[in-house]
């Protein structure tokens, strides 16, 4: 097919092609023959709805391999695993003939509030960004978009459609931002999803800033931008601000805008042509890969996949006593109606209609020997009375008797979490911890297996052996829940999320979820454990936590910068127990004397690696200068502080195994000097700086008293840092005139 330019369309043709023609499709302009595309949600499935499915798109969808949501997949942190699962679900994108799979969401789980979190990755923006970069390689990989979202700063679904997300220039770029800028770099998403929030007063869906100044001209990026589901506020805004594909349809009304608009004048033209380009564009891309993989879905080959992928998705938090894995041949209780109707994915736009379900209680009783017993001991039914709980509880209690061990299945009730609003505590629900509590009465060997999308309060951690963090796990998660019970999977996962000891202690606590139309983000850089770390808070279960059925040592660890600027960090890591596992290995850096705020530790890189027992690899994980970067708001610019960092490696950010320091070169920052400018200020400058404290020099010799009035051995002129350079010739007459004082700065700011 020829190539399609706007210029071959009129303005209404233009106009209408910018904003989809239904719930999931985009318009096709029939005259140039350019034909409709499909998008469908996304992320960790297809969803794709049946023919004929209602407008809304809340319908029935074809059935689909749900591979484990975010929240579990990222705890594999496993970047070749990811791109794997990527590839498959590229592959199934393409069998049904959809062009773009709407996902990966890597925003960062601000507060364990938020009901999305389930489809995040991380609190981390090297995680999220990394893990997110590997899951659009590998969808893209089949000739299929991606989406990343939702761009940006949308950490909460209280208010979603309004709220404004206040957060300072550091914390927007170094925590926010720098995820969606690591994936756009690196695997150039087809389509970005600008967010439904206001980011600072202004919609993510019209702001220039935003989608064009750091999205296109800082980052690079080449694709088009889409917005979320009905986050257009203002079209003719929008528009020319870089929002380039209106989702769903507007019905005409926005595209009658934009033709208004630029009859009147008020729209360039100009600007209408580029984001039609960018739809056509986005089309021929997707008709050479869309529908180029023919069915049919290999059903078998995706659910073994999203068996492995849940297996290794689950975070063994706890294991006293090696209580785990389970003997074959032990008498287990099974407890929890978890185990028998499972919760493997979050509600909301995500959902997928699986191709077929494990449930746990099934794959634990096909990996057992002998007779394993059963109760649900609680409902999650809304509707259910506590004598009805205390029934359930009963039961479970009789069941169990004799166990050697019970395997109780908790977590949080689907309707606790979702789409479109936030939790209000990351409580368990009492019946469970009433039955959890009743349970231990029985036996002390419980294994407690979690499942939730967000974090959960564990004050039971202290008196249960063995906690398995199962997360949302997909399809396959209740089978992949045996093989690690079991040890046919050795546990890998680690948390990207700190688990807090209670909700009080969180970072966004206290602004969360904002009041009257803004959130302030007051905890600025501080998101995660880098909060924790700061204020030497106790925490449940620490960022990157993580056991195995085997230990690790770490040797010592190296750091050298190379010639591009980049530290390759070393470190030989042995499986010391006696199986085979794999160890996520992490980097983290910190500066001591930094001259910004600075988390005590910042996760820079990380690898997973595989290890049979008793053998040792040399791990060579590389940091990227641009990750040492912080965001300087004095020159609005990225800048490597100089200097010596020290270079961390660890099992977990509270378990760090080796240390190495690096002497990294800094950025050359040259900030214009100004009246405003402190003393203090000009006379670290390099020019004007031997000047001025010349005349200071001067200046304080003809003022006997000021030595009299500063303690002894104090520098007279510390006192005098802080004063604006502007000012001083109110305190130092003809010595320092206002034009002696501009003359100064006109020659520091020359340039040389
Ligand atoms: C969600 C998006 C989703 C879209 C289409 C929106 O409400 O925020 O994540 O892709 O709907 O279903």
């Amino acid at each position: 097919m020829a190539h399609i330019s706007a210029s071959d369309l009129t303005l209404e043709e233009k106009a209408s092609l910018t904003s989809g023609a239904s719930f999931w499709y985009t318009k096709p302009i029939e005259r140039v023959g350019l034909p409709a595309v499909m998008v469908t949600d996304g992320p960790h499935g297809l969803r794709k709805q049946r023919e004929g499915g209602d407008h809304l798109g809340m319908g029935d969808s074809v059935p689909a391999t749900c591979f484990p949501p975010a929240v579990g997949l990222g705890s594999s942190w496993d970047v070749d695993l990811i791109e794997r699962v990527g590839v498959a679900l590229g592959v199934e994108t393409s069998i049904e003939n959809v062009a773009v799979l709407l996902g990966p969401g890597i925003n960062i789980k601000r507060s364990p509030l938020c009901g999305r979190n389930f489809e995040y990755l991380s609190e981390d923006p090297i995680v999220s960004g990394v893990l997110g970069a590997a899951l659009v390689r590998g969808i893209q990989s089949q000739g299929v978009g991606t989406s990343l979202k939702h761009f940006a700063a949308n950490n909460q679904e209280d208010d979603r459609m309004r709220v404004s997300s206040d957060v300072d220039p550091r914390p927007l770029r170094e925590i926010y931002l720098r995820g969606f800028e690591r994936v756009v770099k690196d695997a150039q998403p087809w389509t970005v999803m600008c967010a439904y929030n206001k980011i600072n007063g202004v919609y993510a869906s019209e702001d220039p800033w935003l989608l064009t100044q750091v999205l296109r001209d800082d980052w690079g990026f080449e694709g088009l931008v889409v917005s979320d589901w009905g986050a257009v506020n203002d079209r003719v805004a929008g528009l020319p601000a870089g929002l380039d594909l209106e989702m769903p349809s507007s019905n005409g009304v926005t595209d009658r805008q934009l033709v208004d608009a630029v009859a009147a004048g008020t729209l360039d033209e100009a600007a209408l042509d580029v984001a039609a380009q960018r739809v056509i564009d986005l089309v021929e891309k997707a008709q050479a890969g869309a529908g180029r993989i023919a069915g049919p879905l290999d059903v078998d080959a995706h659910h073994a996949l999203a068996r492995e992928a849940a297996g290794r998705s689950i975070v063994l938090l706890q294991n006293e006593g090696d209580l785990l894995p389970l003997r074959r041949d032990a008498k287990i209780a099974v407890v929890g109606a978890f185990a028998e109707k499972p919760r493997y994915q979050g509600a909301g736009s995500s959902m997928i209609n699986p191709t077929r379900l494990d449930d746990a209680l099934t794959a634990v009783r096909g990996a057992a020997s002998g007779e394993v017993a059963y109760a649900p001991g609680f409902s999650v039914a809304p509707a259910a009375t506590d004598d009805e709980q205390q029934t359930l509880r009963a039961e479970a209690v009789a069941a169990a008797a004799g166990a050697d061990v019970i395997v109780a299945f908790l977590g949080l009730p689907a309707r606790i979490e979702s789409e479109g609003y936030d939790r209000t505590d990351i409580d368990l629900p009492a019946e469970q911890l009433a039955l959890l509590d009743a349970l231990l009465e029985v036996t002390p060997n419980v294994v407690v297996v979690l499942s939730n999308g967000g974090v959960v309060a564990l004050p039971f951690a202290d008196r249960v052996p063995a906690i398995v963090e199962a997360w949302l796990l997909g399809q396959a998660g209740g089978s992949a829940t045996a093989d690690v019970l079991f040890g046919d999977v050795n546990p890998s996962g680690k948390l990207t999320e700190t688990v807090p000891v209670r909700l009080s202690d969180t970072p966004a606590f206290l602004d969360f979820p904002g009041e009257f139309g803004h959130v302030r983000y007051g905890e600025g850089l501080f998101v995660g454990y880098r909060w924790y770390d700061a204020r030497g808070l106790e925490v449940a279960f620490p960022f990157g936590h993580g056991l195995s059925y085997t230990t690790f040592s770490y040797g010592q660890a190296t750091a050298s910068v190379g010639a591009d600027g980049d530290v390759t960090v070393t470190v030989p890591v042995t499986n010391t127990g006696a199986v085979a596992g794999r160890e996520v290995v992490q980097v983290y850096t910190s500066r001591g004397a930094s001259i910004v705020q600075r988390a005590p530790r910042e996760l820079k890189a990380f690898a997973s690696v595989a290890l049979e027992a008793g053998q040792t690899r040399e791990v060579t994980v590389t940091v990227r200068r641009a990750d040492l970067a912080y965001w300087d708001v004095r020159v609005d610019r990225w800048v490597v502080e100089g200097g010596a960092y020290a270079v961390e490696v660890g099992a977990s950010s509270r378990d760090i195994r080796a240390t190495a320091t690096v002497e990294i070169e800094g950025d050359a920052v040259s900030v214009p000097l100004s009246r405003e400018s402190s003393l203090g200020e000009v006379m670290a400058h390099p020019v004007a700086g031997p000047v001025i404290q010349q005349a200071i020099a001067q200046m304080m010799q003809g003022m006997e008293g000021v030595a009299d009035i500063m303690p002894e051995g104090v520098d007279p002129t510390a006192m005098m840092a802080s004063f604006p350079f502007g000012r001083i010739s109110m305190m130092a007459g003809d010595a320092a005139t206002p034009e002696m004082i501009d003359g100064i700065i006109a020659m520091a700011n020359a340039p040389r």
